[in-house]
């Protein structure tokens, strides 16, 4: 992978948890493996007072404490680092940053080339860029200015398309990275490569040969820390809107002309945008939402989700959803994806699981084995592919077998993690696996019927922390005799589940 030319990185929210969790970590990682520009410079920004020695301390702390690293290569990383208190919504005190990039510059040599990373709370998403402009901070004639912007995009549809126009007051769209970091994860990747690089797959991956489509991004932890926000936002907003429909976006999409930030975008939009509408009438039979309630899980004792530190007691906020839906596209109609995500779940795990339309007729016994394809995109990071043989002995009676693989098999040196890889994008101005404007807006505009929906007083149906959500979810499969794959920790431990 290319080098980026010399830069400096602002990151607003430095004294936050992403900082310290994501991004401060993987560009360590980046600088250890020799992929950041010769020269770069990194400014921390946020209101806590802190000096470059006090900043660099902190962040050596926190580096020693989570990550593998190497003293000397962490001491040489940490001189790149500065660190600049300000109050980000008084916009006077954008000339210190203005100031500081000027000395840092000077210093490191950064070409005028900037990027700006909103790592805040998304109220300032809007404010931060509209500052920026005023100090000429965004200004593209000596160096390139690029801004990242985490997620939640917007709170809704309307609040999204807002704040899409408020920074493209200040910032133009070739400036703007909007970040989804499963797009960064190296499997989500592998989803293109493994569907258009093959000829195998290709000519089934369609309503004539494909039953249903499973999605299921479940995690084991709960809010943590978290409550506070996620009280606002649920598994609605926080997992499906995003992510999920991301991934599901790669999984259905058409295979790009090229491999470039429209051509892809272009693929992916599209089947956002056909995703078949959701209406008040088709909603009730189409989703679940839940909530975990207290319960014992390995000998530990785990509090329900009203129980949880910020979050309303009489909390109807999902921490649980799933939603059948189709594509109206020549590919996909009348293909149900089944779509899944929780907190509190028995496991960890994201896959894809593509089923298959059994044999019209299935000579060798009455239930014909299923053909499956599992890709699984963490943990365990793999394939595995279900079909009928033979079973030993007399007879002709077919029993279902799997080939699988591991990701890890054919993992080479350093592996980048999701945001390794999109930072390094985005400082050489790739915005392939960034989300684009319409993408977003295309979630927005999907999911808010079920947003509209959450404002009344919808089902919340109670699920036990450690088991695989509500009941409810299993008749939104088992009305159509399908059922969903009960995922564990080792993608071929198809026997055992971790309960
Ligand atoms: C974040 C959500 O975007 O993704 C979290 O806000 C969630 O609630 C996380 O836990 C999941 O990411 P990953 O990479 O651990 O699957």
């Amino acid at each position: 992978m290319q080098k980026p030319e010399n830069n400096s990185i602002v990151i607003f929210g430095a004294s936050g948890d992403l900082t310290h969790r994501k991004l401060i970590p993987a560009l360590y990682q980046l600088f250890e493996n020799e992929q950041l520009s010769d020269d770069f410079a990194i400014l921390g920004v946020s209101r806590t007072e802190y000096s470059d020695t006090a900043f660099r301390d902190k962040l050596r702390q926190s580096l020693i404490e989570n990550e593998k690293v190497n003293e000397g290569i962490l001491e040489a990383f940490l001189q790149h680092i500065y660190y600049q208190a300000i109050d980000t919504q008084n916009v006077n005190d954008y000339a210190k940053i203005k100031n500081r990039l000027v000395e840092i510059n000077f210093r490191h040599n950064c070409q005028h080339n900037v990027l700006y990373y909103l790592s805040t709370p998304p109220s300032l998403y809007g404010v931060i860029p509209e500052c920026l402009a005023a100090h000429q901070l965004n200004d593209e004639s000596e160096g390139w200015k690029r801004l990242i912007v985490e997620k939640p995009f917007g709170y809704d549809l309307q609040s999204s398309i807002e704040l899409d126009d408020k920074i493209h007051q200040s910032f133009a769209e070739h400036q703007i990275y909007r970040i989804d970091h499963y797009l960064g994860k190296e499997t989500v990747q592998n989803l293109l490569v493994l569907r258009f690089s093959n000829g195998l797959f290709e000519p089934l991956w369609n309503r004539n040969y494909i039953d249903y489509v499973e999605i299921t991004g479940a995690e084991a932890l709960g809010v943590e820390e978290r409550g506070g926000y996620y009280d606002g936002s649920g598994a609605m907003r926080d997992m499906f809107q995003n992510h999920l429909l991301q991934v599901l976006a790669l999984v259905a999409m058409e295979s790009p002309a090229v491999i470039n930030a429209k051509s892809m975008r272009d693929e992916v939009v599209k089947v956002l945008q056909s995703l078949h509408p959701l209406t008040p009438e088709n909603l009730e039979e189409n989703l679940v939402l839940g909530q975990y309630t207290r319960s014992k899980v390995r000998g530990v004792e785990l509090p329900g989700y009203r129980e949880e530190k910020g979050v309303d007691p009489q909390s109807r906020t999902e921490t649980y959803v799933a939603l059948r839906l189709t594509i109206d596209n020549w590919r996909w109609s009348g293909v149900p994806f089944y779509v899944r995500s929780g907190k509190r779940m028995p496991t960890r795990v994201t896959e894809i699981v593509i089923h298959f339309k059994k044999t019209p007729h299935p000579v060798f016994n009455m239930n014909a084995p299923e053909n499956k394809l599992i890709i699984r995109i963490q943990p365990d990071e793999g394939i595995v592919m279900s079909f009928g043989l033979k079973q030993p002995g007399s007879g002709f009676k077919a029993k279902e077998v799997a080939m699988d693989f591991h990701y890890d098999s054919i993992a080479e040196g350093h592996l980048f993690s999701a945001y390794e890889r999109l930072l390094l994008d985005a400082l050489n101005g790739d915005a392939t696996l960034f989300t684009r404007s319409d993408a977003v807006q295309a979630a927005w505009k999907f999911v808010q019927p079920i947003l509209d929906y959450k404002a009344g007083t919808p089902k919340i149906h109670g699920y036990a922390c450690g088991t695989w959500g509500p009941e409810a979810a299993n008749k939104l499969m088992s009305n159509s005799q399908r059922e969903w794959r009960f995922p564990c920790k080792n993608l071929t431990d198809t026997n055992y589940c971790e309960l």
